[in-house]
């Protein structure tokens, strides 16, 4: 793995190895604190965010290194070349991690920053969340062998990476979007040969036989503009307790919209791991910085 942006960046082995090394990490933290020891991250952010600013920050001090923030609008990202700001950065830094607008910026960053890049959300995909995620079903079940995930709402940036993964390691996932907010036609399409991915626009035909449910917020970052239209669409895909199988888990990358894509009953019910996916972006992050880098 060169860079991070998508996850298809990573093969089957690479992305078990990637959940071994997080749970090995974060089951002794203390092992790894210098492994990064005189490392610097930069973290370029043209959107909101708590976690992943966070996880990264912290990952990378626990690690013994060193991460700045740079926000895009209050840099000279805001007036200057991408091309420009980002050769630079490379030549400060050893790792580069941005949260874009537009996944070709990721692209374009990783083409000429001359250290690795790592994708820390797009419109495209959210690879760091999903490989957290991935993380935590395999905490709760053991094993993705059989499994069934199904997803409601958005076919957004953390769908398209959840299809993307889930594939990969078998698990069987389930999308109901309403007609024209589907996932990713291209990433899609790359996955219809496993037979593992089935597309709906009905939740209850979405849930049926899943071990798992995922849901995420109806407007992402940017798309405010959009706001009354799509809260009028997705009325009908809100994860309310009727919607979730008995013994299934529920799972939310947040930030949630309580009582618009999830109820507070099923937030904070006892299925509810949104929490230890939330905690287990700390120890992925470290783990994609170390596998980055070449270290552990
Ligand atoms: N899940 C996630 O990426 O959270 P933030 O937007 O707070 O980083
Ligand atoms: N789909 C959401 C995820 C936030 C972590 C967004 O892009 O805003």
């Amino acid at each position: 793995m060169k860079h991070l942006l998508a996850i298809k960046d990573l093969d089957k082995s690479e992305i078990v190895d990637l959940i071994d090394l997080a749970a090995k990490i974060k089951a002794n933290p203390v092992k790894y604190s210098v492994s990064l020891k005189g490392k610097s991250l930069v973290m370029i952010f043209q959107k909101t965010s708590t976690r992943t600013r966070l996880s990264f920050e912290i990952g990378m001090t626990q690690l013994g290194g060193h991460a700045a923030f740079l926000d895009w609008k209050d840099s000279n990202f805001a007036v200057g070349n991408i091309f420009d700001e980002v050769k630079c950065i490379g030549r400060y830094s050893d790792l580069v991690m941005a949260r874009v607008y537009s996944h070709c910026n990721v692209e374009r960053m990783a083409e000429v920053a001359g250290v690795p890049v790592i994708n820390g959300l797009s419109d495209l995909e959210h690879p760091c969340q999903i490989l957290a995620d991935l993380m935590t079903i395999k905490e709760k079940k053991g094993d993705f062998d059989g499994l069934k995930l199904a997803f409601i709402g958005d076919g957004n940036n953390v769908c398209n990476s959840l299809i993307a993964g889930c594939s990969v390691l078998g698990i069987s996932i389930s999308v109901a979007a309403p007609k024209g907010y589907e996932p990713n036609r291209g990433i899609v399409e790359a996955t219809m040969d496993t037979g593992l991915l089935e597309l709906t626009n009905d939740p209850k035909e979405a849930v049926k036989g899943a071990d798992i449910v995922y849901t995420d917020t109806w407007v992402s970052l940017g798309q405010e503009a959009e706001a009354e239209e799509r809260l009028r669409v997705f009325r009908p895909y809100r994860l309310n307790s009727s919607l979730v199988p008995d013994g299934a888990l529920v799972m939310h990358c947040l930030p949630a919209h309580r009582g618009y894509e999830i109820t507070n009953e099923v937030i904070d019910g006892p299925s509810s791991i949104v929490f230890e996916q939330s905690e287990n972006r700390l120890h992925m992050q470290k783990a994609i910085m170390l596998r980055l880098l070449g270290r552990a």
